[in-house]
């Protein structure tokens, strides 16, 4: 085991994913003791810097944990002397080749594990990928590579990719993330639903009324707007974030916790699905307002967004999976940008009690008296169930209460980022969070037809105030389907 080495290039190091999210992690399984012994970290870009450059970059974004700031400065220096600096085109065999030497003598003849981190665009992906793995591939040991979405635009482009990756890559050495599986309350959602005996007899449309999986952010594209004009909410948030945990939610029990059978149910679902219809969905874009004198820019206010834009950054939709399990319940999506809150939940609203003796003591909203457990996903991760209760004291009077389990009052550790998860997973091995390429070919085929739609018929999006609950068409969508959104204003 010590005679091998794991050799990471982070590819696009100078990037805004590799600076937030990449090199912290890296670090963070560095003083967790989680990477191997031998192990060095390259940064691979186009523009020139030494190795002290980078190290000071890197050293900008590092942080420890709040539980293990013992050593935390020795533990960054000693990190950032195994992090080297590579300057290269990413469409270039030849420097591809001298980083295959670098690499070479920092390895010193152990066995090499190479693993490519591409933090790039999407119009070099595949150059990129070729000259990785033509010659900087390892000669005596694994090389995988990790890919970040988008991946492509709809089926064709999507297929086309997987088409050009596996002209240079096995299928098992592609590492496709979508970083919200990596998320401590998405890895849960099995554990709640497969470990307790309560939940898993409930899991059906006999009990369930609905399902929500709701996504909001209360900041703009701010900057990102070049990349996300082209993309839109549907393609950056729903048809993966969204969706993905939704076949988790709805998959049947797989035959073990091996990546191949979660991933063979979770495939069955997504296949078992409509494809979204134009009716169940509704799109908005936000629009500038001015809040106690401050005034938030319109999406289109974007400099890097093109006039006229009629791009989502707001989207719902109502889908369905066609199976036994889950036979006409309605799973809502709701997920937007320039809202009035951050947070991601999903929230599984129960059906009404038949012939619920205590009906006449709710006093209020009786639709509102069913059982909820929501998941939190973030911020302040938490599980609770909503219960029917009894106001203490002499009359009889109801309320609704909830079973409370924060993480934070729970849990004193602090929850790694999901980046953490999936970095050592896929230097493991472990392909259980990533996805295959025909839960993708599957994903996309429920969208695409809408997408196109959506683009061809030039549908105008119904626009919302930035900082604002969203348009109010998302209401009237989910209560033709007999559903109110949870909502945590109305919560405490
Ligand atoms: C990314 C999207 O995949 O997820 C972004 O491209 C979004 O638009 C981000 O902001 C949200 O991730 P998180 O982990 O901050 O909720």
């Amino acid at each position: 085991e010590n005679e091998s080495t794991v050799s990471i290039t982070v590819v696009g190091a100078s990037g805004d994913l590799a600076k937030k999210k990449i090199f912290p992690a890296l670090f963070a399984l560095y003083y967790e003791g989680c990477l191997p012994e031998h192990f060095t970290i390259c940064g691979y870009a186009r523009s020139k810097m030494t190795d002290a450059e980078l190290r000071n970059m890197v050293s900008r974004t590092l942080t420890c944990r709040i539980d293990k700031r013992e050593n935390c400065d020795e533990k960054m220096e000693q990190f950032l002397k195994r992090c080297f600096y590579h300057s290269g085109q990413y469409d270039s065999e030849e420097n591809f080749a001298d980083l295959d030497k670098k690499l070479k003598q920092h390895e010193g003849g152990r066995v090499s594990n190479r693993l490519f981190y591409l933090s790039i665009p999407p119009n070099i992906f595949i150059d990129a990928v070729k000259c990785a793995s033509l010659s900087a591939s390892s000669g005596n040991g694994w090389t995988r590579v990790i890919v970040e979405k988008p991946f492509g635009r709809d089926s064709e482009s999507s297929a086309a990719l997987t088409k050009s990756l596996k002209q240079y890559l096995a299928e098992e050495q592609i590492f496709r993330i979508d970083h919200y599986l990596g998320k401590e309350l998405v890895e849960n959602l099995s554990v709640l639903r497969f470990s307790n005996l309560i939940f898993e007899p409930l899991w059906s449309r006999q009990y369930i009324r609905n399902v929500q999986f709701i996504f909001s952010e209360d900041f703009g594209t701010e900057g990102r707007g070049g990349y996300f004009d082209n993309y839109g909410i549907i393609r950056d948030i729903m048809q993966n974030h969204l969706l993905q945990i939704l076949a988790l939610f709805a998959m049947e029990t797989p035959v073990s916790l091996d990546a191949e059978d979660i991933r063979n149910e979770k495939v069955k679902v997504l296949r078992s699905m409509r494809p979204l219809q134009l009716e169940d969905v509704v799109v908005g874009q936000y629009k500038s307002h001015t809040r106690g004198g401050v005034t938030y820019p319109a999406y289109t206010d974007d400099k890097t967004v093109p006039k006229g834009s009629l791009t989502p950054t707001f989207a719902a939709a109502a889908l369905f999976i066609d199976n036994a399990r889950w036979d006409g319940v309605p799973f809502l999506m709701k997920a937007g940008k320039a809202l009035h809150t951050k947070s991601a939940e999903i929230r599984v609203q129960f059906r009404h009690v038949p012939g619920n003796l205590y009906n006449r003591n709710f006093g209020t909203d009786l639709d509102r008296a069913t059982n909820e457990l929501v998941i939190r996903v973030q911020p302040d991760e938490a599980i609770y169930l909503k219960i029917n209760n009894k106001v203490p004291g002499l009359g009889m009077r109801l309320d609704r209460s909830n079973l409370n389990l924060l993480y934070a009052a729970r849990y004193s550790k602090e929850i790694p980022d999901a980046y953490e998860r999936l970095l050592l997973d896929a230097v493991e091995g472990e392909r259980r969070l990533f996805i295959r390429s025909d839960e993708l070919d599957a994903a996309w085929s429920l969208f695409t037809p809408l997408l196109k739609e959506l683009e061809e018929k030039k549908i105008i999006p119904e626009y919302y105030p930035y900082g604002s609950r969203g348009p109010v068409g998302a209401h009237y969508l989910a209560a033709r389907y007999n559903v109110r959104w949870g909502d945590i204003s109305l919560e405490q």
